[in-house]
């Protein structure tokens, strides 16, 4: 299994008014491509901070983060930067769209990030929309979609630029079940087709058995680490 990202003893604490956190005590983690991975926890255990640091988002307090030959804890800024750029997608509980833009305007920005051409860019918007669902909506603004058109468009434009590693957090809290479940199902299809390292925060117990690998939070640490045979 190829390793995208590989974590070593971080920590991360947060004072803010004589207020101490330890949101990261000494974890140290590997994430593969190809995996579908729920990272799962009570409220406040470090989850979305986890995700801060091994997207290079949050520098940790102590620690190393490493992603192939590139080394996030020890590059600049705009290094970082670069790295989230061309590697990295991202999924939000709230979508992040923009209101004005239509579905295939929001999925194809990413693109125009990296400077790919007009034309191919709306292509590629167009199959990425298709791949969940939403070639019928391309022209849609987000007033005129559901919750779950929304995140599914969400989707495309975390997955447009084929990312070697995907971060969602909470994904499908603000969805129904049914939404919720065929959320999920892309995020693992997109782990098992396009071979992305898939690490995504959930509460959701009903998506624990789509998971290749569970990994259980708790007050900074890492308590479980639950892997499961491919069906
Ligand atoms: N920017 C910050 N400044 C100060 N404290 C923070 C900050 N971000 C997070 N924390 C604290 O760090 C701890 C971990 O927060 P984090 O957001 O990672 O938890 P979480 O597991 O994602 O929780 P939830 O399930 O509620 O989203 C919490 O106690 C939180 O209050
Ligand atoms: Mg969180």
């Amino acid at each position: 299994m190829t390793l995208a990202i590989c974590a070593q003893d971080i920590s991360k604490n947060y004072n803010i008014q004589n207020v101490h956190t330890r949101a990261l005590d000494t974890i140290s983690l590997e994430i593969s491509a190809g995996e579908f991975t729920l990272l799962t926890g009570p409220s406040g255990c470090g989850k979305s901070t986890l995700l801060a640091v091994l997207s290079g988002m949050t520098k940790p307090d102590r620690g190393t983060v490493q992603s192939g030959d590139f080394v996030l804890t020890a590059a600049s800024d705009q290094e970082r930067d670069a790295f989230r750029l061309h590697k990295c997608g991202f999924i939000f509980q709230g979508f992040n769209l923009f209101p004005g833009l239509t579905a295939v305007e929001q999925v194809q920005i990413p693109l125009d990030y990296l400077k790919i051409p007009e034309e191919r860019a709306r292509q590629r918007a167009e199959r990425a929309l298709d791949s969940v669902g939403l070639s019928h909506r391309k022209h849609l603004r987000p007033a005129e979609m559901s919750g779950g058109e929304k995140q599914r468009v969400a989707i495309a434009r975390a997955l447009v630029k084929k990312p070697a590693i995907l971060f969602a957090d909470e994904p499908t809290s603000a969805l129904d079940r049914e939404n919720g479940e065929r959320v999920v199902a892309i995020l693992r299809a997109i782990a098992h087709r396009i071979g992305s390292a898939v690490l995504c925060v959930s509460h959701d117990l009903r998506l624990f058995s789509q998971a290749d690998r569970i990994l259980e939070m708790e007050d900074g640490k890492l308590r479980r680490d639950l892997r499961r045979p491919r069906t």
